[in-house]
C-alpha cells in the first residue's frame, strides 16, 4: 500500500484549479442511465470512486469512456437492472443508482450497501420514500428487489434531509408518471447540480437548494453535455491547508458561496480571505487563533466532510475548540492518530475538545477513511520532522493528485 512522507513547516504559495465535485459526478453518472442517448460530463475528477461508478454502469450494459476529464456515457442498451453486490459494497453511495435504474427499467435489484468507515449508513429513508411512491420493495437474503411498474407521483416528506435519499427521489420521479413533491429535502449544492443536469435532459424539476423540491415526470429524457460543479470539500480542504501552513493560496474555479460556513470560521481564526465569481484567495500569517466551536449540520450548516480537517487546524490554534459531529456516528477515528503527533484532544460521545498547541510533531500514522486521512496530511504539513501516512488509498478516493498539487504549492510531500 502507498504512503505519503511529509516534512512539515513549509508555507503554501501559488494557485490551484479545483477538481470537479466527486459527490456531484456520482449522481450525474446515475442520471445518465435515464436516457438511451449519449451523455458527456466534463470536469470529472480521476478518482477510484468515479472509476467504480463507471464499472457499475458498464455491468448494467452502458458504455463508459474517459477522454481526459470528460466521461462519455451511452445507456442505449441496458442489459441488467441488478447492481452488482461487490461493487455496490465498495461504493456505498451507489445506492442512488436505485432511483435511476428504477426510473429507466422499472425494476432494480441491489445488495444492502452496508456500513463503511464513518458509520452504519442505513438506507431506511431511501426505501421509505420509494415505497411512498408506490414502488414495491421486497428484502431477502441481503438483497433489495424493487418493482416500480405501478409507481405514481406523491407528496413526500423526508424524516431527515438525506442527500442520497433526495437524489434517489429526483432520479426516479424525473422519468415517471405524475407530479412528486419532496419536503425536508437536502439543500446541498450537489442537489442543485443534479437538478440542472436533469432539466438540461428535459426533466421538469424545481426547488433544488431549498427544502421543497417539485418533480413533474416526463415520458422521455434526452442526451446532454454538462460540466460538473467544483468540489467544495476539496476546495475547503486546501483552504484549511493554507490556514495551517501559512502563506498565500488562490483556488481557481472555486465557488465561495458553497463555503460560507467554513470561510467565516477561517476568518475568525485570523486568515484573510477574498473571493470573486470563481476564485478564492486565503492569506494566513502567524499562528491561527481558535475559531470558537463547530457543529456539523446539513447544508448550509458546517459540512461534516470538513470536520476532520478543521480539527487538524484547531489542534495547532491558539485556544480551545469544541468540535461536535452530528451527522455520522464514527467520524472521529482519525483523532488517535493526531494524538500520536502530540495533539491535545479529548473525545466524549459526539464532541471533541481540542486544546491547541503551537506545533505538532512528526509520527507514523494510518489513514482510515477519506476525510480523516486528509486531516492527517494537513497535520503533517504543520509538524516538525517527518510524518509518514500509510494507506493513502483512502485519501485518493476523493483527492486527485493530492501530493502533486501540494508539492507545486511548496509543501514537502512524497508518495512512495
Ligand atoms: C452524502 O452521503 C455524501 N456522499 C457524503 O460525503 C456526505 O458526508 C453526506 O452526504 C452528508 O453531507 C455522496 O454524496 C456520495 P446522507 P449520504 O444520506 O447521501 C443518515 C464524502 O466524504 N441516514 O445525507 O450517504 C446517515 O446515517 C462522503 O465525500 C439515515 O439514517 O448522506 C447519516 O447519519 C462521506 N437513513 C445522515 O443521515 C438513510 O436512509 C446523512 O446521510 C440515509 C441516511
Amino acid at each position: 500500500m502507498a504512503k505519503y512522507i511529509i516534512n512539515g513547516g513549509k508555507p503554501l504559495q501559488g494557485s490551484l484549479a479545483v477538481q470537479g465535485a466527486k459527490n456531484s459526478v456520482l449522481p450525474l453518472f446515475a442520471a445518465a442511465l435515464l436516457t438511451d442517448e449519449k451523455v458527456r460530463i466534463h470536469n470529472c475528477p480521476d478518482l477510484a470512486d468515479v472509476t467504480n461508478m463507471g464499472k457499475i454502469l458498464r455491468s448494467l450494459g452502458a458504455e463508459v469512456e474517459r477522454h481526459g476529464n470528460t466521461i462519455e456515457i451511452s445507456g442505449e442498451t441496458l442489459i441488467s437492472y441488478e447492481i452488482p453486490c461487490r461493487l455496490a459494497r465498495e461504493l456505498r453511495s451507489s445506492i442512488f443508482l436505485l432511483g435511476s435504474v428504477l426510473g429507466r427499467m422499472k425494476r432494480a435489484k441491489v445488495a444492502y450497501p452496508g456500513g463503511c468507515d464513518i458509520g452504519l449508513r442505513p438506507i431506511n429513508l431511501h426505501l421509505k420514500a420509494l415505497s411512498e411512491l408506490n414502488v414495491r420493495i421486497v428484502e431477502k437474503y441481503g438483497y433489495i428487489y424493487c418493482d416500480a411498474t405501478q409507481m405514481r407521483g406523491a407528496n413526500l416528506t423526508l424524516d431527515y434531509p438525506s442527500v442520497g435519499a433526495t437524489e434517489n427521489v429526483m432520479l426516479l420521479a424525473a422519468l415517471s408518471e405524475g407530479v412528486t413533491t419532496l419536503s425536508n429535502a437536502a439543500r446541498e449544492p450537489e442537489i442543485v447540480d443534479l437538478q440542472n443536469f436533469l432539466n438540461k435532459m428535459g426533466a421538469k424539476i424545481d426547488g433544488a437548494g431549498t427544502p421543497f423540491i417539485k418533480i413533474e415526470g416526463v415520458p422521455k429524457l434526452s442526451g446532454v453535455e454538462y460540466t460538473t460543479m467544483p468540489d467544495r470539500i476539496v476546495a475547503g480542504t486546501y483552504l484549511i491547508a493554507g490556514a495551517i501552513c501559512g502563506g498565500e493560496l488562490t483556488l481557481t474555479g472555486a465557488n465561495a458561496e458553497h463555503l460560507r460556513s467554513l470561510i467565516s470560521k477561517l476568518i475568525k481564526s485570523g486568515c484573510k480571505i477574498t473571493s470573486n465569481d470563481d476564485n478564492i484567495t486565503i492569506i494566513s500569517e502567524g499562528r491561527p487563533k481558535a475559531f470558537d466551536n463547530i457543529e456539523t449540520q446539513p447544508y448550509p450548516g458546517f459540512p461534516t466532510d470538513l470536520q476532520a480537517q478543521m480539527t487538524a487546524l484547531s489542534a495547532i490554534a491558539e485556544g480551545t475548540t469544541i468540535i461536535t459531529e452530528n451527522i455520522f456516528e464514527t467520524r472521529f477515528k482519525y483523532i488517535p492518530e493526531l494524538i500520536k503527533m502530540g495533539a491535545k484532544i479529548k473525545v466524549k460521545d459526539k464532541h471533541a475538545v481540542v486544546e491547541g498547541i503551537p506545533r505538532l510533531k512528526g509520527a507514523e500514522l494510518a489513514a482510515m477513511d477519506l476525510r480523516g486521512g486528509a486531516s492527517l496530511v494537513l497535520a503533517g504539513l504543520n509538524a516538525r520532522e517527518t510524518t509518514i501516512i500509510n494507506d493513502v488509498q483512502h485519501i485518493e478516493r476523493g483527492y486527485e493528485n493530492f501530493e502533486i498539487n501540494l508539492t507545486a504549492l511548496g509543501a514537502d510531500i512524497l508518495k512512495v
